[in-house]
């Protein structure tokens, strides 16, 4: 297994690209599955978990041809085989997102029940009880959900948390549907916004994306399209991190600002110099003493969980006591004791860590657990002295596109060692 070296205490400087968004790739991709039209997704990144969606659409009766560096075209091939085994999902939790696609388009499905991950038990009823009110008979069996439905019928849901993926699942099986479904308390991401702009450049009559009510009239049929991806948001904040913890100057191109409030106005709050200009936010903290400042995750427009690791390494060098309140997952704090490694003082109460900052961090090896638990130990490895020794890193493949490569490009100390 690869690790990645970090010889921390370089302030980075220069300019990186933002890459497509992986959490608005990976739906709209699977959305593809509702038409045997052409669809064209521009934008797209190159990550462990876009490859792994590409060989599930595979197996699902789609070929897909990667032309040019971030661009794919999908077409029909064959008759899919209907069944989504657990090999598959249990490695990609969002391979669920193939449920709603394929019971709208072939009335029955076969999905293995995702397992839990290291954040949470990550259940799935809130998209099961959203298809049982579009119509589908649902039975669970031997891990696996069986779905059915002679044809899927508009309804109104009502969602009992604004799940994230439960809306997607719903706007692409409702896209499908007889009739009008309406989705109350929807999840609001932009990611969302972006798989609705999708599918109604196929055809599909979408109103109140990015709003808490959605409403699909269902099509007939859908057609082919070609759709640009949003830029990633969380890699992008990722980045303006990295750019505070080390007291660099990081600008990035090809970002969506309008997607970043709130994280925007922390890391300003916390005393970094964010300037805009169109699609470029520049991130100056060379020179300039940050202040600590207290986060709450929240579903979108708030601070996204996403985040709260990154947040957490950051506060862990800057003077003074600051607070993360996770408030989204259940069990996102596997960062904490991997950070404390390397020097960082949390106490953790609850959903609550509570950050002593001011940490001289110094390097040591560090196992990563999740993709964003792993980008909070590179940047605390970033900041640390001495070397730090990142190890599965295997987990950071399925999200941040070519990571050593633009950290490199922005001067930092740090190179990947196959394992
Ligand atoms: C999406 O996951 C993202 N993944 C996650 O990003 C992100 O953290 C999350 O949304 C929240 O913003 C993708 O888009 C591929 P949810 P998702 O359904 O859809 C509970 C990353 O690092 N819940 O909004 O799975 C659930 O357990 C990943 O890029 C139910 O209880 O998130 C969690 O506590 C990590 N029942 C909360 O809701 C359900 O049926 C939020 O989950 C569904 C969810």
């Amino acid at each position: 297994m690869d690790s990645i070296l970090i010889k921390g205490g370089k302030k980075l400087k220069g300019t990186i690209r933002v890459s497509g968004s992986k959490n608005a790739a990976l739906p709209e991709l699977f959305a593809s599955i509702l038409t045997d039209d052409e669809v064209i997704l521009q934008n797209l990144p190159r990550l462990d978990d876009t490859r792994a969606s590409v060989a599930l659409l595979e197996r699902f009766g789609k070929s897909v041809k990667w032309t040019g560096r971030s661009s794919c075209v999908i077409s029909a091939h064959s008759k899919p085989s209907g069944e989504i085994p657990y090999d598959l999902v249990r490695r990609m939790r969002a391979s669920i997102l193939m449920a709603g696609p394929a019971l709208a388009r072939y009335s029955k499905v076969r999905i293995s029940l995702p397992g839990g991950c290291a954040i949470g038990m990550r259940p799935i009823d809130i998209h099961l009880e959203g298809f049982k009110k579009l119509g589908a008979r649902v039975t669970l069996k031997g891990g696996y959900v069986e779905m059915t439905a002679t044809r899927l019928v508009g309804a109104r849901i009502k969602l009992r948390y604004p799940s994230v993926g439960a809306t997607e699942n719903l706007v692409m099986a409702a896209s499908l549907a007889d009739g009008k479904t309406v989705i109350e308390n929807a999840a609001r991401e932009p990611e969302i916004s972006d798989l609705c702009a999708m599918l109604s450049g196929m055809g599909a009559v979408i109103s109140g994306a990015g709003t808490a009510r959605i409403a699909i009239e269902g099509a007939a049929r859908l057609g082919g399209v070609k759709h640009r991806v949003i830029p990633d948001r969380i890699e992008a904040a990722t980045y303006l991190t990295a750019a505070a913890i080390t007291g660099g100057d990081v600008v990035l191109e090809g970002a969506e600002p309008s997607h970043m409030r709130a994280v925007l106005s922390k890391i300003a709050a916390a005393g970094v110099r964010i300037s805009l200009a169109g699609d470029t936010i520049s991130a100056s903290a060379s020179g300039r003493t940050l202040k600590p400042v207290s986060v709450r995750t929240a579903v979108y427009p708030g601070f996204p969980t996403d985040l709260q690791a990154q947040w957490m390494a950051l506060m862990s060098v800057v003077k003074g006591d600051a607070r993360v309140v996770e408030t989204v997952f259940e069990n996102r704090f596997l960062h904490v004791a991997e950070l404390r490694r390397l020097g960082a003082r949390l106490s953790v109460c609850e959903n609550t860590v509570r950050i002593s900052g001011g940490a001289a961090l110094s390097g040591a090896p560090v196992m990563v657990s999740d993709l964003r638990a792993g980008a909070a130990l590179v940047l605390a490895g970033l900041a640390a002295g001495g070397v730090t020794n990142i190890l599965r890193v295997y987990h950071l493949d399925r999200g941040y596109e070519n990571l050593v490569g633009k950290l490199r490009r922005l001067g930092a100390g740090i190179r990947r060692v196959s394992g």
